[in-house]
């Protein structure tokens, strides 16, 4: 931390550590839209390997990635089946239907669903109706407080989507915390998955860069479409380095952000007119509620004793953990956050 706040509104706020900038600071680099940065090609195969795929793409962000996959994957006037509150659906500025053309239909609840919501929800082949096409699962499930997606499940999902046609495409910009949470590798939790989105920039603390992977010949059709979006970059090993840097140095590290979630999330839920489950907490997102209480009210009151948070409804909070943020840290912000309960109870 360099201020004297405790930033929990997002894993996204991190700087990069003092080894990343150094690793950074010596790249070697190219001009990467002719695939000639030697870094940004290490970082695709690393991770390609890494994720049980062809290939994979290096691509400025999780949004682009995801827009990719929507692109790669289906023709305008198809649509999408995805959890409720999905990121591709609800947070990328309703970009799926401005440049993919797609319409998203949601399934199930907190973000989870099962193979006969995919079923139940595929619409007919006939005029009426969109071709129901590709399924997204995330995981981990950012807006349902960081859930992991049970493997057996997103094999379920995957077995049923193509039966019918449908691909899966997995949004698994946290798919190292679902990773570092269950102990089954990337490669694993991504094998059933027909491609696969994952962040440098949240957990694993890059200042950017997000990949793309999937079949060789996908992840050629993606080259194409990271162009159409602006997302050729050129000396971007420089990124690269950075993200391999955090591959190396910051995954193993994850857990520490997990307990230090729960432990906010058990500080949490001894707090008065606070609603916290701390079971609920399986990796670094913690989901609280202020069940009479205003949600926006309680983020200014948490920011002017020193604790940055995040409101998602009118009495839904999030706070998040990562590398930036020490146990002792937490602790402090959990005493912050006490004294503030204490007074709105009192007020
Ligand atoms: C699940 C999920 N997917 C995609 C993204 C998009 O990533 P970016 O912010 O790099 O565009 C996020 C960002 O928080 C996310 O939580």
């Amino acid at each position: 931390m360099t201020s004297n706040f405790v930033d929990l509104r997002s894993d996204t706020v991190t700087r990069p550590t003092a080894g990343m900038r150094e690793a950074m600071a010596h790249a070697e680099v190219g001009d990467d839209v002719y695939g000639e940065d030697s870094t940004v090609n290490r970082l695709e195969e690393r991770t390609a390997d890494l994720l049980g795929k062809e290939a994979a793409l290096f691509v400025p962000s999780g949004t682009m990635a995801n827009q990719i996959a929507l692109l790669c994957h289906c023709e305008r006037g198809d649509e999408v089946l995805t959890g409720e509150g999905s990121h591709c659906m609800l947070y990328e500025s309703g970009a799926g239907s401005a440049w993919a053309g797609v319409g998203f239909w949601s399934l199930g609840r907190g973000g989870l669903f099962d193979a006969d919501d995919v079923l139940a929800a595929i619409k007919p082949r006939e005029n009426h109706f969109a071709r129901t096409r590709l399924v997204v699962v995330e995981n981990t499930h950012n807006r349902a407080g960081g859930r992991v997606f049970p493997l057996p499940q997103v094999e379920r999902i995957v077995a049923a989507a193509h039966t019918q046609g449908l691909t899966v495409h997995m949004d698994g910009a946290r798919i190292w915390n679902a990773a570092a949470a269950t102990g089954s590798s990337p490669a694993v939790l991504a094998a059933s998955a027909d491609s696969i989105s994952a962040c440098f920039s949240k957990g694993l603390g890059a200042p950017a860069g997000s990949v793309f992977a999937g079949p060789r010949e996908l992840v050629l059709r993606a080259r194409r479409f990271r162009k159409m979006l602006g997302g050729g970059m050129r000396q971007v090993g420089i990124l690269a380095a950075g993200a391999l840097y955090a591959l190396d140095h910051h995954r193993e590290r994850l857990a520490v952000d997990h307990a230090n979630a729960r432990l906010l999330a058990e500080g949490l839920a001894a707090l008065p007119g606070v609603l916290c489950v701390p079971e609920r907490v399986e990796t670094n997102i913690v989901n609280f509620e202020l069940p009479a209480g205003d949600a926006a009210r309680f983020v200014a009151a948490a920011a002017a004793h020193g604790v940055r948070l995040s409101a998602f409804s009118a009495h839904a909070l999030r706070a998040v953990t990562h590398l930036d943020v020490s146990r002792a840290e937490i602790s402090d912000a959990l005493v912050r956050l006490a004294a503030l309960a204490r007074s709105t109870a009192r007020a």
